[in-house]
C-alpha cells in the first residue's frame, strides 16, 4: 500500500493546499455573522485562544497520525495497530461525504453568482431576493419549477472538482491551490480597502474590535469552537490524509501554525470586510450568516456600494476559490479511502463518488425553495432559512459527526497510541517540539473535555440551533 503514495511536490504546495481546505465558506460567510453576533472583539479574542488551545494541536494531531501511518483515514487505525478505532474514520469519512453534498451544490450558486454579477447584476439588484429564489426554482408569481440553473451550476462544479482530483495531489490539488490561494489573498486585500474606505464603515470597524462583554455568554464559546473546527477542516480526519502525503522532513508544529494563522486571518479579514460594509451600506441590524445572507442581504451591499458591480464579481470569485479548494480537500479524503482500502482505480472512483455526492446534494438543492418535497420529509416551501432537511444535514455533521469524529482522534492519540507516539513523529524532521509538554496536556484532558462538552451540548440543544 505504501508504495507510490503520493507525496506533496513542495513545502509551500502542502501548506497552501492545507490553508486551502481550510478556508472555506466557513470564514467568509458564516464567520462575520457570528463574530457579530457574539459581541465583535470579544468573540475573535474567544475564537483566536481556541484555535490556540485546540484547533492548533488538534491539526497536528491529524497531520502527524496521518504521516506515522501512512494512510487514509480508516486505514490509519489499521495501520497503528487499532482496529476498533477504525469507526473513528468511518465517522470521518461519512460526515465529509454529507458535507461535499451540500458543499458543491453552495459552490455551484456561487458560480452561478460569479456569471450573475458579471452579466446580470441589474436584474440582482432590482430584486436580490427574486432572483435568488429564481435560482433555486421559486417564482415570483409563487408557481415553482425545477432549478436547472443552480443543478447546472453544481454539475459544473463539481465537475470542476472532479477534474482537479483525478489529476491527482501533486499535479491537480497542489497545483490549483497554488494560484487559487494567492488569488484568494489579494480579492480579499482589494475587498477589505474598498470595505473599511465606505462611508460609514468606522462604526463596523469599532464594533469589530471593541470589547462588549454583554452579548457573551457560554454559548458564545460553543459556537466559537464549533466554529473553529468547522473552518480549520478538523474532525473530518481531512489533515490526516493530508499528513499522509507529506514526507518526513517536514516540520508538523511549523506547517500547524501557518495553517492556523491563515484560516485564522482569513476569517478575521472576512470580519473586517463584511461587518463595514454591512453596517455602512444596510444598517447593523442586517448583518447575518449563511445562504439568505451571502446570496441576497450582500447583494444589497454591492448595489449601495460605487462599484458595486465590480466588487461583487470578485467578492463571489473570492468565495468561489474558498469553496473549490475546501470541497476538493474533501472529496480527496473520500477518493484517497476508497482507492486504498478497496484497491478501486482513481479516475473512475472519483468520477462515480462525485455522481453519487451530486445527485444527493440535488435534493438539498431542489428543497431550497422549489420543487416541495411534501410528503416524503417535509414541507419546504418556507423562504430564505434553510428547510428541515438542509439543517439536518449541517446539524448532524458540523455538531454531531464533527465533534464526534475528533473526540475519536483526541482519545486515540491521548490515551491509546499515546502523546509521545505523535510527539516522536513530530520530531522526525529533526527539530526538538518544545511545546511537547503542554501539547501532551492538551491532548489528553482539555481536547476531549472540551469536545464532549460541545457534543453534549449540541446533542440537548437540537436541532433548533443555527
Ligand atoms: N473548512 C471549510 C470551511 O471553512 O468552509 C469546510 C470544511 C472543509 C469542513 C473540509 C470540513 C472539512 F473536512
Amino acid at each position: 500500500m505504501e508504495k507510490g503514495r503520493a507525496q506533496w511536490g513542495s513545502k509551500i504546495g502542502f501548506i497552501l493546499a492545507a490553508a486551502g481546505s481550510a478556508v472555506g465558506l466557513g470564514n467568509i460567510w458564516k464567520f462575520p455573522g457570528r463574530a457579530y453576533e457574539g459581541g465583535g472583539g470579544c468573540f475573535l479574542l474567544i475564537y483566536l485562544i481556541i484555535v490556540i488551545f485546540l484547533g492548533a494541536p488538534m491539526m497536528l494531531t491529524e497531520l502527524s497520525v496521518g504521516r506515522a501511518s501512512q494512510a487514509n483515514i480508516v486505514g490509519v487505525f489499521h495501520n497503528l495497530g487499532r482496529k476498533n478505532f477504525a469507526w473513528v474514520g468511518w465517522v470521518g469519512i461519512l460526515g465529509a461525504f454529507i458535507i461535499t453534498c451540500y458543499y458543491a451544490h453552495v459552490g455551484g450558486w456561487v458560480l452561478r453568482y460569479v456569471a450573475g454579477y458579471a452579466t446580470q447584476s441589474s436584474a440582482i439588484y432590482s430584486d436580490s431576493l427574486g432572483y435568488f429564489y429564481n435560482m433555486l426554482g421559486l417564482h415570483s408569481d409563487g408557481t415553482t419549477s425545477i432549478p436547472w440553473t443552480a443543478i447546472l451550476f453544481a454539475a459544473l462544479f463539481m465537475a470542476l472538482n472532479a477534474i482537479i482530483i483525478i489529476r491527482g495531489v501533486e499535479g491537480g490539488i497542489e497545483r490549483f491551490n497554488k494560484i487559487g490561494m494567492p488569488a484568494l489573498f489579494i480579492l480579499l486585500l482589494i475587498l477589505l480597502v474598498r470595505s473599511v474606505t465606505l462611508d460609514g464603515a468606522e462604526k463596523g470597524l469599532e464594533y469589530m474590535i471593541s470589547l462588549d462583554w454583554s452579548k457573551v455568554n457560554f454559548s458564545t464559546f460553543l459556537a466559537a469552537l464549533g466554529q473553529a473546527f468547522y473552518s480549520l477542516s478538523i474532525g473530518m480526519a481531512i489533515m490526516i490524509t493530508y499528513g499522509s502525503y507529506l514526507p518526513r522532513d517536514e516540520n508538523i508544529p511549523g506547517n500547524t501554525a501557518l495553517i492556523c494563522a491563515m484560516d485564522t486571518l482569513v476569517a478575521f479579514l472576512a470580519g473586517f470586510i463584511i461587518v463595514p460594509a454591512v453596517f455602512a451600506t444596510l444598517g447593523e441590524n442586517e448583518i447575518g450568516k449563511g445562504g439568505g445572507f451571502a446570496f441576497v442581504s450582500l447583494a444589497n451591499v454591492f448595489h449601495q456600494m460605487p462599484g458595486g458591480t465590480f466588487f461583487g464579481v470578485l467578492f463571489y470569485l473570492l468565495l468561489l476559490f474558498a469553496a473549490l479548494t475546501s470541497c476538493m480537500s474533501l472529496i480527496e479524503s473520500i477518493v484517497a479511502f476508497l482507492t486504498e482500502h478497496y484497491a478501486w482505480k482513481r479516475t473512475p472512483t472519483t468520477i462515480i463518488v462525485c455522481i453519487i455526492m451530486f445527485l444527493i446534494g440535488c435534493l438539498y438543492t431542489c428543497t431550497q425553495a422549489a420543487v416541495p418535497l411534501k410528503g416524503i420529509w417535509f414541507d419546504a416551501t418556507n423562504g430564505v432559512t434553510f428547510p428541515p432537511f438542509c439543517d439536518f444535514m449541517e446539524y448532524l455533521t458540523d455538531r454531531i459527526m464533527i465533534p464526534v469524529c475528533a473526540l475519536g482522534v483526541a482519545i486515540f492519540v491521548g490515551w491509546v497510541w499515546k502523546p509521545e507516539n505523535a510527539i516522536t513523529e513530530v520530531e522526525q524532521c529533526g527539530v526538538r517540539f518544545r511545546l511537547a509538554k503542554v501539547y501532551s496536556i492538551l491532548i489528553k484532558y482539555v481536547a476531549p473535555v472540551a469536545i464532549l462538552t460541545i457534543l453534549i451540548m449540541s446533542i440537548a440543544a437540537g436541532i433548533t440551533l443555527s
